[in-house]
């Protein structure tokens, strides 16, 4: 049984991604960039096959003339591709100006920044001294470090530890300022040799910021990265209506880029600056959001299992209703046990939202608040509105029901980047096989689903002679426009096996002796080793079969 907040794994997950080119940091010859990935050869491969798989399952290859399991009726899907940078007025309308921030706490010693509700520490005392020590870590990592940095601020050497004296639990500096038992005098910063170097906590707003034109210089260049891709399809809703005859209820789905400045970016891609998206803004009648939203949230859940995540490390889960934005209604996330996190801890791979009417009415309307119960346009000292909205009717007319209305949206957000590191962990095991000889030799191997493995099958010549080289190349060449796969005489078939199996590759056809004499391959099953004799003419079709 693999062990979950298994740092070491977590280790080895990292290093064969960069081993084997699925993710490399970015701008790595000049020492990296906090935040920043780039995705090698078998990276680059698998995250597309995932937004492929995204794309097809839930926008292009979706049935709209089919009620889908689940689903109140049929719906239809569209697709967009909207611009990175776009007027600075949607994110001010959207919330994101005003709101879209992180506490952040800086440490005047260290000259370090950190998220103020990612600080944890305890109470420590030695000999009348008394400190509040913080960290950064979290989980299982926290309490070994606490007590490393106590033990440096007091002065003890490792024989000494146990003289320190502990009180109260492990738990968020924020909670802990907030109930009034200590101030920040009282706080040891994580990087600080002494206590009262941390400054009182501060918005950040995590939209980057850029210019437009040549003359930037003034207010009116200001301009924002999308911090997500849902607004570029809230601003078009209007336009898909009006150009492709869909009905509600209907979707958007997008694929894109979108960037936050996070302060703390961590835990390789979990949480970058620079990430992609895979969004759909479902719209629908009011009185049927509720039925939606449940189907979305099913729906999310099962396209995760199907493309073979665990589930027993998969969870969903609700929101409380103290959680909830407010404007929600509802929210679950689905979350996967990384590997990185403690015991019982999970992390997000995607949100699904039932947002009501907030996005469209902001954008027709003006920054919307609630009060009293009531989303109302948020109004400056001057009564006027504190953004305006753009004044264009986004409401819908129903033409055979004869009603007007402002849709209801479900939102299913998922990260593409954070999917991609939930299938490598889960994909990534340990095993031991027999080799050439029957001996066991040990091996790692990516079990990634073969619709999101970057290469389908590799073409082995079992030797570089006799006629075997010739029979791979034509049967590599017969494949190669269904599939990936790679031809491969480099090395003992065995090394070649492990290659593949560290790649993910499903499927090992090897051409030996009996090729020559009975046309037929040994197919490999990645898994279960199973070696099987194909004809290879029937290999296209049932390799193409299987991926079908
Ligand atoms: N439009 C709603 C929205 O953007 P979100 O929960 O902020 O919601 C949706 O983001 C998804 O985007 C997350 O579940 C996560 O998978 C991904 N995501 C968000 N911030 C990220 C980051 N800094 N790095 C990688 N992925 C991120």
């Amino acid at each position: 049984m693999e062990k979950q907040n298994d740092q070491s794994r977590m280790d080895r997950i990292v290093s064969l991604a960069k081993r084997r080119g699925f993710i490399f940091q970015s701008s790595e010859i000049y020492g990296g960039l906090n935040g920043f990935w780039d995705y090698g050869p078998l990276g680059v491969a698998l995250k597309r096959n995932l937004k492929d798989c995204w794309w097809r399952d839930m926008v292009a290859g979706h049935d709209e003339l089919a009620t889908i399991q689940g689903a109140p009726s049929p719906y239809e899907m569209a697709g967009l591709d909207c611009t990175i940078i776009m007027h600075p007025q949607v994110w001010k309308c959207s919330g994101h100006f005003d709101l879209f921030h992180d506490w952040m706490i800086d440490c005047r010693e260290s000259k370090r920044r950190y998220r103020y509700d990612h600080l944890n520490g305890r109470w420590a005392a030695h000999r009348g001294k008394k400190v509040f020590v913080t960290t950064d870590q979290s989980g299982d990592e926290a309490p070994p470090s606490i007590a490393a940095k106590a033990q440096k601020f007091f002065g003890l050497r490792a024989k000494q530890v146990d003289e320190i004296e502990w009180s109260g639990d492990l738990g968020s500096l924020a909670a802990a300022v907030a109930s009034g038992v200590l101030t920040l005098a009282d706080a040891l910063g994580p990087d600080a040799a002494a206590p009262g170097t941390l400054t009182e906590p501060r918005e950040f707003n995590l939209m980057f910021e850029t210019r437009i034109g040549a003359l930037a210089g003034n207010d009116d260049d200001r301009a924002f990265l999308r911090p997500e891709t849902a607004q570029g399809i809230f601003v078009n809703f209007k336009n898909v209506v009006d150009t492709s005859r869909v009905r509600v209820p209907f979707g958007i789905g997008q694929i894109g880029k979108s960037f936050r400045n996070e302060i703390t970016p961590r835990n390789f891609t979990f949480r970058s600056r620079e990430f992609e998206q895979m969004e759909i803004e479902f719209f629908c009648r009011p009185a049927e959001s509720a039925e939606w939203y449940r189907y979305w949230r099913d729906r999310r859940w099962k396209w995760y299992l199907d493309l073979g995540l665990t589930e027993g490390k998969l969870q969903l889960r609700e929101h409380d209703k103290d959680e909830l934005s407010h404007y929600s209604v509802g929210t679950a996330d689905i979350e996967y046990a990384f590997p990185f996190l403690a015991a019982g801890e999970f992390g997000e791979l995607e949100g699904i939202a039932h947002r009501g009417d907030f996005d469209l009415r902001s954008h027709m309307e003006g920054k919307l608040v609630r009060k009293d119960g009531a989303l109302v346009v948020e109004t400056g000292d001057d009564g006027k509105p504190r953004h305006r909205g753009s004044g264009k009717d986004l409401s819908y007319f129903d033409d055979i029901s004869r009603e007007r209305y402002v849709p209801h949206v479900i939102e299913p957000s998922a990260g593409a980047d954070r999917a991609v590191l939930a299938f490598l962990c889960d994909a990534y095991h340990e095993d031991e096989v027999p080799d050439e000889d029957g001996k066991p030799r040990s091996r790692t191997v990516m079990k990634l689903h073969p619709r999101l493995a970057p290469v389908k099958a590799a073409i082995l010549p079992l030797v570089k002679k006799d006629g075997m080289p010739e029979v791979a190349i034509d049967l590599y060449r017969a494949l190669k426009p269904h599939m990936a796969c790679q031809y491969d005489e480099k090395g003992s078939v065995g090394r070649r096996y492990a290659r593949q199996d560290e790649a993910g590759t499903p499927w090992c056809l090897t051409i030996d002796g009996q090729t020559l004499a009975d046309k037929t391959v040994t197919l490999r099953d990645r898994d279960t080793l199973v070696q099987t004799r194909v004809p290879v003419g029937e290999v296209v079709h049932m390799l193409r079969d299987r991926l079908a």
